[in-house]
């Protein structure tokens, strides 16, 4: 069964929606139940100012989703991409083992997210040229 923190999250999911003008957009798709997810970040001075997620899948998803933007807000960019798929069930107390995979979602997204940053960085700078 879910703990009471998934639980919480779920019913009252932390920094949901979308950041129109983003540093970086990861979006995911999950293989074993098609479920999808964005994360938006905005960068400041290598830290995530602002997180933001955007999730078409189950329960879980919502409530790893609002605890991995709680999880990397503030963080500089190396520290956020530290964060494990680990991380986010054991800061939920624990996920239930066929709801194992859901955490994945988040975890990849924030990761995408950042590596989107790095590659926008890179391409603008090189547009500057
Ligand atoms: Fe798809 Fe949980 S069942 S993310």
């Amino acid at each position: 069964m879910y703990s009471e923190k998934v639980m919480e999250h779920f019913r009252n999911p932390r920094n949901m929606g979308e950041i129109p003008d983003a540093d970086g957009v990861g979006t995911v798709g999950n293989p074993v139940c098609g479920d999808m997810m964005a994360i938006y970040i905005k960068v400041k001075d290598n830290r995530i100012a602002d997180i933001k997620f955007k999730t078409f899948g189950c329960g879980a998803a919502v409530a790893t989703s609002s605890m991995v933007t709680e999880l990397a807000k503030e963080k500089t960019l190396e520290e956020a991409m530290k964060i494990t798929r680990a991380n986010v069930a054991d800061a939920l107390e624990g996920l239930p083992p066929v709801k194992m995979h859901c955490s994945n979602l988040a975890a990849d997204a924030l990761h995408a997210a950042i590596e989107d940053y790095h590659k926008k960085q890179k391409s603008d700078k090189g547009g500057r040229k």
